[in-house]
């Protein structure tokens, strides 16, 4: 299987003919994102040919409505517009509904009847990748029910193979995520199962290692001899939306930090894999995740700042604090913001600080990693001109404008010598003159393809969520450490940015 970060940009994708079946088809991802997604591969021109899409639900819908559903949220949430109405018309043609529940088997074997068909009318075996877009106290009934009427099969037809893309949150904390693995690889094989990290679909996302290992400048002073810390913030403006009940029980460092935020974490990590086949990149994220200092009883007040807002305004309109959203229990202690100091304790890292921070209800919406590199070790320029050289930055903007841009000294004109920092800047949109597609895209298009780089392994989310209980499990064993107030649309409690000031002499970077 040929992975496009290994070939230039003339090659056309071979995409092997497939069925697409969703549980949970009639939520919010499937409308927004899936759905969406699938239009616009359409409309690239790779969707494969004969693709056809089953939704599995509970409603008590036919085809018709389901085509009309799809039509409605292609129409809604693409990012292409205007629609173009062949391509909709022939993608819609293709869908059928299946009428079920998630706990009864006779439901599934009616789902194979249906796929059988599908079979028949392609004249061909095709592969079947079931979306587990659904809540995830359904996963395992799910995966066994199907794995029960042979729906699970591990390519005995070489056209054949059943494929699973799993939808976060995989586990509440180690315990749980061992055994969702565990009973999930009784019905199937590790290469069958995709978890999904929208993060890693994201362009500049991917970019990171293609900006890394594809330029000889970088990489060699990309270490703790040239770096003297490197931030990650995925920050939102947004606060809860409908998943109060779930994000209360979760808080930001499950919801956020456990993956999208230390997955981008091990990209600036790893070391170079020896290919860039999905295992080789994968194996290096687990190193990168073993190695991650663990946060103790000790350290943890001065390592790890827990805040949650307070009413505020967001984008100049009064919001309410989290105690007084609806459906959270007005005492709660859930964190809605946390920034972190981490250590990766490896030969390239040693002595790096690392400093992750997410939150809702900031100031915007922004995620931004940044490469801070070391002082000049001599100041040539110290003059009363000259009252600060700062360091050189290298940030990639992940969001909302994609971009990466290395900030320089350089001296202003004039006949005296001051030294003041440039940006060299590289964006998306201006350089390529297109619009990077959306991650969804991306990912559905890769499992079709069958390349399982972008997605994790079980073995990353278990080194993900063993270090992160050990900040979760340190909070819940000592309830009197601070959980420290912010107004919404700020950039967090002043804590947060004492965990940086006190080792580096300034807060985050203002984004
Ligand atoms: C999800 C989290 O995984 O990512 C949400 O559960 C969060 O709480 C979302 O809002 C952020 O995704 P994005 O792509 O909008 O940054």
């Amino acid at each position: 299987m040929q992975n496009p970060f290994r070939v230039g940009s003339t090659f056309t994708l071979s995409v092997p003919p497939c069925v697409m079946i969703i549980f949970g088809s009639t939520g919010d991802l499937t409308k927004r994102k899936l759905m969406p997604a699938l239009y616009n591969i359409a409309v690239d021109g790779l969707l494969p040919a004969n693709f056809s899409l089953v939704a599995f639900g509970r409603r008590t819908w036919n085809h018709d409505i389901l085509r009309n559903e799809v039509s409605n949220s292609v129409r809604e949430f693409s990012r292409r517009q205007p629609i173009d109405e062949n391509i909709l018309s022939e993608f819609v043609s293709h869908s059928y509904y299946c009428q079920g529940e998630f706990d009864n088997l006779d439901s599934y074997e009616r789902l194979r009847e249906l796929l059988d068909s599908i079979d028949r009318q392609t004249g061909h075996a095709v592969n079947r990748i079931f979306y587990l877009a659904t809540l995830p106290e359904h996963f395992e009934m799910i995966i066994n029910n199907l794995g029960a009427v042979g729906l699970s099969e591990k390519a005995q037809d070489p056209r054949r193979e059943s494929r699973i893309i799993i939808e976060k949150p995989f586990g509440h904390d180690l315990v749980s995520a061992r055994e969702l693995n565990r009973n999930m690889l009784k019905v199937l094989d590790e290469q069958q199962i995709y978890r999904i990290d929208h993060y890693l679909g994201k362009e500049t996302v991917q970019n990171l290692l293609v900006f890394r290992f594809a330029n000889g400048i970088f990489e060699p002073i990309w270490n703790h001899k040239y770096i003297d810390h490197v931030e990650i913030s995925v920050c939102e403006s947004l606060g809860l939306g409908s998943r109060a009940a779930y994000f209360d029980k979760s808080g930001i460092v499950r919801d956020i930090i456990q993956n999208h935020l230390l997955q981008l974490l091990c990209l600036v990590a790893l070391e170079p894999p020896v290919t860039f086949a999905a295992n080789a990149v994968r194996d290096e994220k687990v190193k990168v995740l073993r190695s991650l200092r663990k946060i103790d009883a000790e350290n943890i007040s001065s390592s790890v700042i827990r805040g949650q807002y307070t009413k505020g305004y967001v984008a100049g309109e009064e919001v309410v604090g989290y105690l007084n959203e609806e459906k959270i229990d007005s005492r709660s202690r859930t964190e809605t913001y946390a920034a972190m100091e981490v250590f990766i304790d490896n030969w390239r890292w040693a002595g790096v600080p690392f400093y992750l921070r997410a939150g809702k209800r900031l100031a915007k919406r922004i995620t931004e990693i940044t490469i801070s590199f070391r002082q000049v070790p001599h100041k040539l320029f110290a003059t009363e001109d000259v009252r600060e050289v700062r360091p050189n930055t290298l940030s990639f903007q992940i969001q909302p404008d994609e971009g990466i841009s290395l900030s320089i000294n350089s001296k202003p004109p004039g006949s005296r010598v001051r030294v003041q920092p440039v940006k060299m800047d590289f964006s998306y949109g201006t350089s390529f003159g297109t619009e990077a597609p959306e991650a969804y895209e991306r990912l559905i298009l890769d499992c079709m393809r069958g390349d399982a780089t972008l997605f994790t392994r079980n073995d990353e989310i278990e080194e993900a969520w063993d270090f992160i209980d050990s900040i979760v499990n340190c909070w819940a064993q000592n309830p009197e450490i601070s959980l420290c107030n912010y107004e919404a649309g700020s950039w967090g409690p002043t804590e947060g940015e004492d965990l940086l000031k006190k080792r580096i002499g300034y807060g985050w970077r203002r984004l």
